[in-house]
């Protein structure tokens, strides 16, 4: 497989809008469709945002592509902050998301990897991310690229609370 990971750029837009609405839902969808979950994506991942988060000089969008078509991204917020209240500031990484035909096959690996990359070049050591408690996969893929449990934090959904882990990894 030709993998190349690169920023995102405007003309990227439709592929990564698509992209990002298809993950969601098939990460987190997994009894079907219910409204908060459709208005969730439909807003969030609108190509209105999805645009102004390519624009947006505080977050670096990697994507990853596979023979020219979009299969992977993840976001760099570039503004550091402390993930819990003993931590030093540092750098979070948001969206993180392999078309599902795709995971599995070392692609966010790779993508993982260029993140580092470009968080040592911003001046910073660690990284720091949040997963949904009951996203399984996600938390053995962390686990095992060395990301610490140090905390918990709630997604506000609609009017839900949902539990998710504070990761954190020296890098
Ligand atoms: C989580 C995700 C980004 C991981 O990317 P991926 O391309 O599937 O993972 P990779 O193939 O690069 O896996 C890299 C390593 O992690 C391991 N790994 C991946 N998934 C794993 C799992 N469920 N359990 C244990 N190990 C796992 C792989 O075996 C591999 O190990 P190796 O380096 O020893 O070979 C991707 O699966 C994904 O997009 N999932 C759906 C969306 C999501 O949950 N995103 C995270 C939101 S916080």
């Amino acid at each position: 497989m030709n993998i190349i990971i690169r920023e995102a750029n405007i003309n990227d837009l439709n592929n990564l809008t698509v992209l990002k609405q298809q993950v969601w839902i098939s990460t987190y969808a997994t009894e079907g469709l219910i409204d908060e979950f459709s208005s969730y994506v439909l807003s969030e991942y609108s190509l209105d945002n999805v645009k102004k988060s390519i624009q947006n000089k505080d977050i670096t969008t990697l994507v990853a592509l596979c023979d020219d078509c979009l299969i992977g991204c993840v976001e760099i917020l570039k503004t550091p902050q402390k993930p819990i209240k003993s931590a030093y500031p540092s750098i979070e990484i948001s969206t993180f998301y392999i078309l599902e035909k795709f995971q599995g096959q070392g692609i966010g690996k790779q993508l993982l990897s260029e993140c580092f990359n470009q968080i040592k070049q911003l001046g910073y050591q660690q990284v720091w991310l949040t997963v949904y408690y009951k996203n399984q996969n996600a938390i053995d893929f962390y686990a095992k690229q060395y990301f610490k449990h140090i905390g918990e934090t709630n997604f506000i959904l609609g009017e839900e609370k949902h539990k998710n882990y504070i990761m954190l990894k020296d890098i």
